[in-house]
C-alpha cells in the first residue's frame, strides 16, 4: 500500500492523464505494479529520515565570526535590561553626508539602475576613484584596468586569495589583524603564516624574521595601515621595504587602506601606491565605509596592478554580479563632492579620542593616543587575560570592548575600544570604569 497522501495524489493524476490514451490499460498495469513495490521504498526512506548536516573541512577550521559572537553576548545582557555602552564594533554612529543620500534617492528612481550592473563597476565610478587618487595621493590610475568596484572592501579581501593561492601556499597575515585575511586564506586552501605586530616595533611586521622557506612559498602579504586593531601607522620606509620584499620573493602585496581617511591632527596617511614600485607589486583595498560613514551601503574598491585586479575580477565575475548602480552613483557624489578626510568627522573623533584616552589613563590603563583610526588599543591589567577583562567590562560596567586575542594570538593582553559613540556616553563609560576594581 502507498503510505502517504501525496503518493496517492500523484498516482491519481497520472491515471487521469492517461485515461484517453490508446495504451492506457497497459500503462495502468505498470503503475499498479510499481505501486506494489512502493511501500518497501517508503519504509526504507522512513528509516533514513534523520538528516546529518556535516560541515566542510574549511568551515571547521575557522571559528564563528568574532563580532557575530560578541553580538550574541550583547543580546543576552540587553535581554536582562543592562544599558550597554557599545565600544565593540568599528561602525561609525555618524550619518552619511546629505548630498550622498540625495544622490542615491535620485539614482534609485532611474530604471537604468534597476538592471544588473557591470561586473567591474560603472565607468563613472571608476573614473571618480581615479580622480580622487590623483587629488589625494598624486597617484595616476587607469580607470579601465586599474580600478575595480567592490561590494565593500571586505568582499575583495575575502576573494583575492581565490585568485592567487593554491593549496599548500603560504599567505603572510598580520596578527593581531582584521580576521578576514586569515579566513580568506583558509577558504582558498592556503596556509596563513602569522606575522606578529609588537608594540616595540610600532606594530609593524618584521619582514626579515620570516623564514626563507616560508617567504619562497608565500603568494600574498596582507598589510593594513592605518591599522586595525592597533591603530598604528606606517611611513614610507616601511612601504619601501615591503616593495623590496615583494620583488625578492615574488609575493603579491595587498594593502588594506580602509582607514586612510580617518587620521588626526593634520596627519595624512600614505597610499602604498605612492611608493616607487608599489603598483608593480600590489593592490590597495579601499572603502567608503569609514571615510563617509557608509558602512551599511557596501561600497568599496581595489586599485593598483592591472594583472592582480584581473585575477580578482575573474573570481568576482563568477560569484557576484556587481554593485547596485544607484549606490555607485552615490559613491561618485561622495568622491567628487568632498575633500577627504572630512573635517567634521575627524574633529568629532579627535574630541572623543581625547576624552577617552585621558579618562583611561586616569584609571591607570595603558593606552597610546592614536594618530589614525577610531580605535584605542588598550593594555589589559596584568592580572587579566583579554577575555577576562572584556567579560569584566561587560558584566560590571556594561561596556562592550573587543578582546585583543579575537584578532589573533598576538593580540592577547589587549582590548580594543571603538570611538563610535558620542562624547556623553564616553564620559559615562569613564565614570562607570572608575567604579570597578581591577
Ligand atoms: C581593516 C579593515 N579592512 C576592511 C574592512 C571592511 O570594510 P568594508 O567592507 O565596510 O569596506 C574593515 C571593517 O571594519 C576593517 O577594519
Amino acid at each position: 500500500m502507498i503510505g502517504r497522501a501525496s503518493d496517492v495524489n500523484i498516482k491519481i493524476r497520472v491515471l487521469t492523464r492517461l485515461e484517453d490514451s490508446w495504451c492506457s490499460r497497459s500503462i495502468t498495469t505498470f503503475i499498479l505494479n510499481f505501486e506494489a513495490k512502493t511501500p518497501k521504498i517508503n519504509s526504507n526512506l522512513k528509516k533514513e529520515r534523520t538528516m546529518r548536516i556535516e560541515k566542510a573541512k574549511r568551515i571547521e577550521q575557522i571559528p564563528p565570526y568574532l563580532f557575530a559572537e560578541i553580538d550574541k553576548k550583547k543580546e543576552e545582557l540587553r535581554q536582562k535590561g543592562i544599558d550597554l555602552i557599545d565600544l565593540g564594533i568599528g561602525d561609525p554612529d555618524l550619518p552619511t553626508p546629505k548630498p550622498i543620500i540625495e544622490r542615491l534617492k535620485m539614482a534609485a528612481e532611474n530604471p537604468k539602475n534597476h538592471r544588473y550592473p557591470s561586473y567591474e563597476g560603472m565607468v563613472e565610478f571608476r573614473t571618480a576613484v581615479a580622480q580622487w587618487y590623483a587629488r589625494r595621493f598624486s597617484v595616476t590610475l587607469d580607470p579601465r584596468t586599474e580600478v575595480l568596484s567592490l561590494i565593500g572592501s571586505k568582499e575583495g579581501i575575502a576573494h583575492i586569495p581565490l585568485a592567487f593561492v593554491n593549496p599548500g601556499d603560504y599567505v603572510l597575515v598580520p596578527t593581531p589583524g582584521y580576521p578576514v585575511y586569515r579566513v580568506s586564506t583558509i577558504f582558498a586552501g592556503g596556509t596563513p603564516y602569522f606575522l606578529p605586530l609588537r608594540k616595540e616595533n610600532g606594530f609593524l611586521p618584521i619582514l626579515s624574521e620570516i623564514p626563507e622557506k616560508v617567504a619562497e612559498r608565500a603568494r600574498i602579504l596582507f598589510i593594513n595601515y592605518p591599522n586595525n586593531p592597533t591603530s598604528a601607522i606606517a611611513e614610507r620606509p616601511f612601504f619601501e621595504e615591503v616593495v623590496a620584499f615583494a620583488r625578492r620573493y615574488q609575493v603579491i602585496i595587498c594593502h588594506d587602506a580602509a582607514y586612510s581617511e580617518v587620521a588626526f591632527d593634520g596627519y595624512k596617511p600614505l597610499s602604498f601606491l605612492e611608493v616607487k614600485g608599489g603598483k608593480e607589486v600590489g593592490i590597495e583595498f579601499h572603502s567608503l565605509s569609514k571615510t563617509f560613514n557608509m558602512t551599511g551601503w557596501r561600497i568599496g574598491f581595489a586599485v593598483g596592478n592591472a594583472e592582480i585586479l584581473a585575477g580578482l575580477r575573474r573570481v568576482k565575475t563568477n560569484i557576484d554580479s556587481g554593485l547596485f548602480q544607484a549606490i555607485q552613483e552615490a559613491g561618485v557624489e561622495a568622491l567628487n563632492h568632498f575633500d577627504t578626510p572630512l573635517p567634521e568627522i575627524i574633529s568629532t573623533y579627535e574630541r572623543r579620542r581625547d576624552i577617552l584616552v585621558k579618562g583611561l589613563r586616569e584609571i591607570g590603563l595603558e593606552v597610546d593616543k592614536p594618530k589614525a583610526t577610531f580605535y584605542l588599543w588598550i593594555q589589559v591589567p596584568s592580572a587579566y587575560t583579554s577575555a577576562q577583562f572584556t567579560a569584566l567590562l561587560m558584566e560590571q560596567a556594561g561596556i562592550v570592548a573587543t578582546p585583543g586575542n579575537g584578532f589573533g594570538e598576538a593580540g592577547e593582553g589587549y582590548v580594543r575600544m571603538a570611538m563610535t559613540v558620542d562624547k556623553t556616553r564616553l564620559r559615562e563609560a569613564i565614570q562607570r570604569l572608575k567604579k570597578i576594581k581591577f
